[in-house]
């Protein structure tokens, strides 16, 4: 539809106008600016509708259409018939018949921060003429991100369902609603006098399920689908009522958009709205929504999906708390829509011919943005692995800016087909470290550069020190790092939190002492001139006197501490924590080999030799020997004691291991119950093993145990038995 020429020029004239100010343009401006918002609108459209590729955010699509319109405000003959502001997005396709909504079904008004929420709060003030101290109640709701739907009921009979489609006309799926679980067939209207209604909801799948039904498609082979939104909808337009069924749909039915009653009769001749009807019957949108509720549709939960607020604060509070608390909820939501509780107030306020006045959607910040891949750029970790990280045009995601974003590992790039120069789609969920998702292929010009690998270390002065790949990872490594970038990324993880946890000692304090020469080796942090340190540029007397209180401190650290801070490969924090309980002092694990070392819980062969490697190599030995020369605690505490396993316990002594699909615990605390019991983890089946706990469609392990002939088989129940008889 549009050609690669065509979409890369839209997008550039879509950046173009962004910030471009478009106000008080002459005629002959406008017309052009006219015909290209209305190109850029149209394209992004397509987009959005069609390809499920969004390009711009909603706020930046918002802001072009504002624009539009401020325009054809201002030169009305410029607004065309088929301009992007004559019509309300349409999903209609071809093979449902398309039937008439009972009312309209139109849009929201967007509102993305807390001032266009206090506008809308003025404007419905001003609306309904009411003052400032005038208490007015708004009813806060997910803006659920699925497809909508519009149920009709007659007579107490679900009669007819439908999309939305252009907003007049909808595709009749009522085959597909008949076999959503929470669509009721049956709802008692008449017992309150109501003859007929039309409900509005948005059917959603669950993410979990969605989820499931994506692995499934993948063992398939099917084409996994894009997001939940898009499963929802391709599941309501089917013709085949078992797809919808096999999808999981839930319906959540948050407005009633018509009703007729035997109490409002009279009025159905077409002078009254549907939402006027409505509020013959109802005093607030919240009443109508409680007997929906009774009569056994699935709405928004009082108090934990929907809440009435007594004024705008409110609503604010709760909509900037949905924002953080967006991830964790178990459907895709995209904002909260805010609706005047009073069916009075909203018939003051009334309808535009796109949106009610009486409601507007908050936004969430977006997740996803498009900027460009400016260049790629490698950082050396802590044991020499070199990382590519992504350097991007700033662009801001879910309230901060991004600029760095990790590219993982050569595999990762070559799957994303990325090249410098690119426009990328990059996202932030939640807490989640943003990620590149993809790039355009179709936005290329042709003067974008592959991503290489580099074959040697990009740092080092010789050029010739080549990268390696260990078996079974997915990075590279210098293996003789000389530039001190590693031993930098090495001071720095010693004075981290998860480490030896010494405050003060930051990152840039480090570079700063690495500069002056000061920095070798761990044990010269612990040698530091402090007078010296105390006449450095940004230092003083108080930040000296507090990093050596700092460091003073650090040396007591009990071993575990010292252990997780060498930066020895998959000594992390637990394994440093079983490993500290077995030792008297540090130095004892020079006398440590693979095989004994494999017997401490949870430590397999590789983590074995890493350490093996690392105390047998006498650089290391001297620079631990003059870290205890300079006051470091080799020694165990009664800390470290703490994590010695449990030799009372029904497992002690045991190996254990786990397989198979868990069903009363998750693996973690399954592990975490064999631990308390006194049980070591083991690694895998070998004639070491003494316990395999079997779940759900276990598979080799349980064969090669059982071939074994000295493995304990135990059941997940037989296992929770088992350990429940164990003293804690
Ligand atoms: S009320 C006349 N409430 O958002 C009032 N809409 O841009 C119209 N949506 O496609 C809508 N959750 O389907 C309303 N709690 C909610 C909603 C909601 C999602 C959808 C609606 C429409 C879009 C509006």
């Amino acid at each position: 539809m549009y050609s690669k020429e065509e979409q890369r020029r839209l997008y550039d004239v879509s950046k173009r106008l962004l910030s471009q100010n478009t106000e008080g343009s002459s005629a002959t401006e406008a017309a052009v600016l006219v015909a290209d918002v209305s190109a850029v609108l149209r394209y992004n459209e397509w987009r959005y509708y069609i390809m499920d590729e969004p390009q711009l955010s909603d706020f930046e699509y918002d802001t072009l259409y504002k624009k539009l319109e401020s325009l054809e405000d201002a030169f009305p003959n410029l607004q065309t018939a088929d301009s992007p502001t004559m019509r309300v997005g349409s999903d209609l396709a071809e093979d449902l018949d398309t039937v008439p909504h009972l009312t309209p079904m139109l849009s929201l008004e967007n509102s993305y921060n807390a001032e266009d929420l206090q506008d809308f709060d003025a404007q419905i003030r001003k609306l309904a003429k009411l003052s400032e101290d005038e208490p007015i109640e708004y009813v806060v709701e997910p803006k659920f991100d699925g497809g909508t739907i519009a149920l009709v009921y007659e007579n107490d009979v679900l009669v007819r369902a439908a999309t939305r489609g252009n907003g007049t006309m909808g595709e009749d799926m009522t085959h597909n609603a008949k076999v959503m679980r929470s669509i009721p067939l049956r709802a008692e209207f008449s017992k309150h006098g109501i003859t007929k209604v039309e409900l509005r909801g948005e059917a959603l799948i669950k993410k979990d399920t969605f989820d499931k039904i994506n692995k499934q498609r993948e063992a398939d082979g099917q084409q996994v689908f894009a997001n939940p939104r898009n499963a929802a909808t391709g599941g309501l337009r089917t013709k085949d009522s078992k797809e919808t069924k096999a999808r999981g749909l839930e319906a959540f039915i948050y407005q009633l958009g018509y009703a007729e009653s035997t109490k409002n009769e009279s009025d159905t001749e077409g002078s009254l709205t549907g939402q006027e009807l409505v509020g013959k019957l109802f005093k607030t949108h919240h009443e109508s929504i409680e007997l929906l509720g009774e009569l056994g549709f699935k709405v928004p939960k009082m108090g934990v999906e929907t809440k009435v607020c007594r004024n705008i604060q409110e609503v604010i509070a709760h909509c900037n708390d949905w924002q953080e608390r967006r991830d964790s909820y178990d459907y895709e939501i995209d904002g909260i829509v805010v609706k005047v509780n009073s069916l009075a107030i909203q018939a003051q306020c009334g309808y535009t011919s796109h949106h009610p006045r009486w409601a507007v959607a908050f936004k969430f910040k977006a997740k996803q943005a498009t900027t460009r891949l400016r260049d790629v750029e490698f950082q050396v970790g802590k044991i020499g692995t070199l990382t590519p990280v992504a350097r991007l045009e700033p662009v801001a995601l879910a309230g901060v800016m991004v600029s760095n974003v990790s590219l993982h590992n050569e595999d990762f790039i070559n799957s994303k087909d990325l090249r410098i120069g690119d426009q990328v789609l990059v996202e932030r969920a939640g807490d989640v470290i943003p990620y590149i998702v993809k790039s355009f292929p179709e936005l290329r010009d042709g003067s974008e550069i592959p991503v290489k690998y580099p074959e040697f270390c990009p740092f080092d002065a010789s050029k010739t020190v080549k990268l390696i790949r260990e078996e079974g990872e997915a990075a590279y490594r210098c293996p003789t790092c000389t530039c001190g970038r590693q031993d930098y990324q090495k001071y720095v993880y010693h004075a981290s939190k998860d480490a030896m946890d010494i405050e003060g000692l930051s990152k840039a304090t480090i570079e700063r002492l690495m500069q002056e020469g000061w920095i070798h080796s761990i044990a010269d942090l612990y040698r530091l001139n402090y007078e010296a340190i105390s006449k450095l540029d940004g230092f003083g007397k108080r930040s000296a006197e507090k990093l050596e209180k700092a460091i003073e401190k650090a040396k007591q650290n009990p071993i575990h501490r010292l252990l997780a801070s060498l930066t020895v490969h998959h000594l992390g924090r637990r394994a440093s924590k079983l490993l500290a309980a077995e030792v008297e002092n540090v130095f004892d694990l020079t006398h440590f080999d693979v095989e004994k070392l494999t017997m401490v819980r949870e430590i397999g062969p590789v983590l074995a030799e890493n350490v093996v490697a690392y105390f047998s190599d006498e650089k290391n030995i001297a620079v631990l020997r003059e870290m205890e020369a300079l006051g470091v605690n080799m020694k165990q505490t009664a800390e470290d004691r703490k994590n010695q396993p449990n030799t009372e316990g029904v497992l002690s002594g045991k190996t254990i291991l786990f397989t198979g699909t868990l069903t009363q615990f998750t693996r973690e605390t399954a592990e975490k119950a064999a631990s308390a019991a006194g049980a070591s983890l083991a690694s895998g089946v070998s004639k070491h093993l003494n316990i395999l706990v079997v779940g759900e469609k276990a598979g080799s392990k349980l064969k090669k145990a059982q071939a074994l002939g000295t493995v304990e088989i135990l059941t997940e129940a037989e296992f929770s038995n088992l350990i429940s008889t164990s003293p804690e």
